[in-house]
This record gives structure tokens, sequence and C-alpha cells, in this order.
């Protein structure tokens, strides 16, 4: 039905807006691999839903903004189904369904599970829904028969989770009615945040995609140097620099110039952050102009995901009739 193409699946969950951290570890990607596959990107909010479900409040807010964010990064909704996965019970009744065959304990011992519930503070996660997270990540790809799933090493137990259920649903029911996704790991670019630790939210040490210059360079000075460099002419050491961490990605033609001027203690590093400032604004200046554009016209983001709505539901609509037939419910 998908033609010669495979087919792609992958989702975020609607936390806010996304950083550059997310730009080029996940969405470049997603984005490159438009022409190649048939591409299912979904926003998956019930995904959100399982850790955030006392305070939702900011949900359809964040959901709106990630499409924004991933239109202006590059995704296509001609090219690729953009979706919210609420807005597709389907998702819902496979999740239901997959939950009969899997067992109780592959959930227990999933590593995710038990690391969430020591980190995450000040919740109740002692949930079925929390629990029960990698049977509906499985049901998303499996909707949509996904052959592959572009994600971070961090969800490589709950893809294998996804194959060992596939495993076992098709054992079941006799038939090869899901294919087993393999797991394309993201091209492995690691954003440190301004603190050197990798780029995450929950550090609070990010640059947001959306981020306007005088955002920017405000981030950019909080940004840890060498610190053994008192005076301006001190000569400085930038392996262990983050401004230099983030001219490695972006400053590919002056990459040997800042590296020289800093160990010779030619330049200040106020002189090193304003030109990294500038480069960084330049980056995403084309982004930004995107998003300005959907940020006047809301009313497109509201088509993009009722049409993308519309073509993920044929797809799951075919697949939960023969879900639903090999089971004995129709
Ligand atoms: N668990 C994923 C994450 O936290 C999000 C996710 C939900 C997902 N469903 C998915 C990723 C299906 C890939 C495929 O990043
Ligand atoms: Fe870092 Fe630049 Fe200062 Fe060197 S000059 S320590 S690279 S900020």
């Amino acid at each position: 039905m998908q033609g010669e193409k495979g087919v792609i699946f992958s989702g975020m969950r609607p936390t806010g807006r996304l950083h550059i951290g997310n730009l080029l570890g996940a969405l470049e990607n997603w984005v490159r691999l438009q022409d190649e596959y048939h591409c299912f990107y979904c926003i998956v909010d019930w995904h959100a839903m399982t850790t955030d479900y006392e305070n939702p409040g900011h949900i359809n807010e964040n959901v709106r903004e990630m499409v924004m964010d991933w239109l202006s990064c590059g995704m296509d909704p001609e090219k690729s189904v953009v979706f919210r996965q609420s807005d597709v019970k389907e998702h819902a009744e496979l999740h239901l369904l997959l939950s009969m065959v899997t067992p109780l304990s592959w959930l227990e011992r999933c590593p995710t599970y038990k690391d969430q519930l020591q980190q995450i503070e000040g919740r109740n996660l002692a949930t079925y829904g929390f629990i029960g997270y990698p049977v509906l990540q499985a049901a998303d790809i499996l909707l949509y028969k996904a052959n592959a799933v572009p994600v971070g090493e961090d969800q490589a137990a709950h893809l294998e989770l996804t194959r060992e259920i596939v495993r076992r649903f098709n054992y079941i029911y006799g038939k090869k009615v899901f294919p087993e996704p393999e797991t394309l790991h993201n091209e492995y670019r690691v954003v440190l945040g301004l603190d050197r630790r990798k780029m995450s939210k929950s550090y609070d040490n990010t640059i947001d995609i959306a981020a306007g210059p005088d955002e920017i360079s405000q981030k950019v000075r909080m940004m840890i140097t060498d610190p053994a460099r008192i005076r301006k002419n001190d000569p400085g050491n930038p392996t262990i620099c983050s401004v230099f961490a983030f001219h490695r990605i972006f400053n590919t033609e002056g990459l040997e110039e800042v590296e020289l001027s800093c160990s010779r203690g030619e330049m200040g590093c106020v002189e090193c952050k304003d030109n990294l400032s500038q480069i960084l604004l330049q980056y995403l200046e084309p982004i930004h102009k995107r998003r300005r554009e959907l940020e006047n016209n809301p009313r497109r983001v509201t088509e993009i995901l009722e049409e993308g709505r519309k073509k993920a539901q044929q797809v799951a609509r075919v697949t939960m009739e023969e879900v639903r037939s090999i089971m004995g419910l129709q």
C-alpha cells in the first residue's frame, strides 16, 4: 500500500519548545529521511500524559509549538504525515489489544521504566498507564507497519520491546501481520549544553531553536569557558570550553582561527562569544523566518494537523481491520 518506499515512524512528546540539541540530534535527520521513505511523524501527547497527567495544562499549546518547530526546520507536510497521536483513536485501540499479549514481566524489567520511577520525584508513577508506556509506543509504530524508527540510543530498549511484541503477536495469531521495525540510530551528534553536560530540557542548559538574538547572546554569555583564563591575554585551552564546542559544530570555516587565537591568548572570551552568537543567529535565521510565517497564520497549523490526521487514519483503519479480524473480533 505504501509503494516501494519503506515506512518510517517516529514521535516526540510535546514538552515545549525544542532546542538545538533536538535539531541536530533528531530533526535534521528526520527531515533528510523524508525523500527516501514514507514518513509518519507523530506528536505523542498521550505519552506526555503518562507522566504529566496531573498538569496537562499546556498540552494543546505545546502541540502547536511542536508543529511550528518541526515545519520551520524543514519538515514538509506534503512529503510526510505530520499528526497528533490523540487525533487518531486507533492508537488507543491497538494499545489495548497489544496489552493483551504483552507479559507484565517484560514491562517491569524495562530499564527506562525502572530509571524513571526512581528519577522522577513528586509524582505518582506507579500507574497502569506509565508501565504501559512502551506498549503505547509499540502501537504507534505498528499501526503504520513501520520498517524503521529513527530514535536516539535512549529508546533502544523500547524498540527491542516492540520487536518482542511483534514476534509474540505474529506467533500467537500465526501470521506475519507486523514487520519487525529496525532502529535507525540518529546520526551521532550529541550537542552539549551551556554547562558541558548533554543539552537537555531537564538540565536547563538549552538554546531553543526559536530563540531570538537577545536570548541567544544571553545564553552564550552564560557558557562555561576555560576557567584558567582570567585576563584577556592568558592563553586558553579551547578543548575544555563550551563555546568552542559550539564553534566546532557551527563555525566550520573559522574554527582553526578560533583555536589559534584562543590558545595564543589573542582573543578574549567576550569577543569569541559574540562571534558565536552571530554564527548561531545566522544558522537559525531561515528557520526563524519560516516560523514567523506560521506564527502569523495559526489556521495553517490547524489545517496541517487536520490533513495529517486524515492521512494517518486512512492507514490506521486498514491495520485495525486486519488486527480485529485476525484476533477474532470481527
Ligand atoms: N518514547 C519516545 C521518546 O521519549 C517518544 C515516542 C513515542 C516514540 N512513540 C514513539 C518514538 C514511536 C519513536 C516511535 O522519545
Ligand atoms: Fe573558549 Fe573562546 Fe574563551 Fe577560548 S577564547 S576559552 S574558545 S570562549
